[in-house]
């Protein structure tokens, strides 16, 4: 038996990069998907990824920021799949500057969608995982998040908070059999560090002890752990899965 067999995962911005790793991984241990982006046609690629695994796979349209459109499409996701057993919270987005420089718009959309979104989707689907009593969370996070990052004041207060609502949530859920864990990836390569300056690049990269940036993958397979029962007595953790540069 593979360890997601049967789970119903939804997974937010699972259109590309990171997020679409993690859906293709939970198929492979199992699972059907309720994939979400802000887009629904977004999804087609990852949804096709799934269903040459032989998983059952449906596509939403869900801003995170937005609590309506995330109440409308986590209803759906219930009523489509009868249950969900996993979610993770994925969605994310930069936009970097100096302090100095940012502006509130940049700080409040940075803040709206990685912090504010996993907020209102967690609050949707654990009303669903505790009628359950049974489900698990996997936000992901940062290592920035741990370290702080010069040019990114508002994704890594963001990713800082992401880490302090996954303790929370976990210490609040617990009694009701739901785990909330999270992931904070190193330096991935993704669309989201492709725009990154050369020299940036080589800075993070110099920082990794393995010598090479990470691939979706890596951390699709440390979510998939959390997800599973192999995980059942990890709750409220972060994991950085980043090759050793942080711990
Ligand atoms: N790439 C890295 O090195 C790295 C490192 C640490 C953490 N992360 C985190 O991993 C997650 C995925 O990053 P990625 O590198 O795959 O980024 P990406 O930009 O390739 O993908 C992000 C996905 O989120 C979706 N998205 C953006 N705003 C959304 C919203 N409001 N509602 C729903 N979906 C939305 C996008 O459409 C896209 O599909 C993010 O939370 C990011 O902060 C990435």
């Amino acid at each position: 038996m593979k360890p997601l067999e049967n789970k119903i995962a939804l997974v937010t911005g699972a259109a590309r990069g990171i997020g679409q790793a993690i859906a293709v991984q939970l198929a492979s241990d199992g699972a059907d998907l309720a994939l979400c982006d802000v887009k629904i046609e977004w999804l087609d690629d990852t949804a096709a990824k799934v269903k040459a695994l032989g998983r059952r796979v449906e596509t939403y349209a869900m801003n995170v920021a937005d609590a309506a459109a995330v109440g409308e499409a986590v209803a759906k996701v219930a009523a489509d799949f009868g249950r969900i057993d996993v979610l993770v919270n994925n969605a994310g987005i930069t936009r970097d500057t100096l302090l100095i420089r940012m502006s509130e718009e940049d700080w409040d959309a940075v803040l709206d969608i990685n912090l504010k979104g996993a907020f209102l989707v967690t609050k949707a689907v654990v009303k669903h995982m505790m009628k359950q009593r049974a489900g698990a969370i996997v936000n992901i996070a940062s290592v920035v998040g741990i370290m702080g990052n010069a040019g990114q004041a508002n994704y890594t207060a963001s990713k800082a908070g992401l880490i302090a609502l996954t303790k929370t949530t976990a210490k609040e859920l617990g009694s009701r059999n739901v785990r909330v864990n999270a992931v904070a990836p190193g330096f991935i390569r993704t669309a989201m560090t492709d725009k990154l300056p050369e020299a940036a690049k080589e800075a993070m990269l110099r920082m990794v002890p393995l010598g090479r940036p990470g691939e979706p993958e890596d951390v699709a397979k440390a979510v998939a752990f959390l997800a599973s029962d192999n995980a059942a007595y990890v709750n409220g953790q972060t994991l950085a899965v980043c090759g050793g540069m942080v711990w």
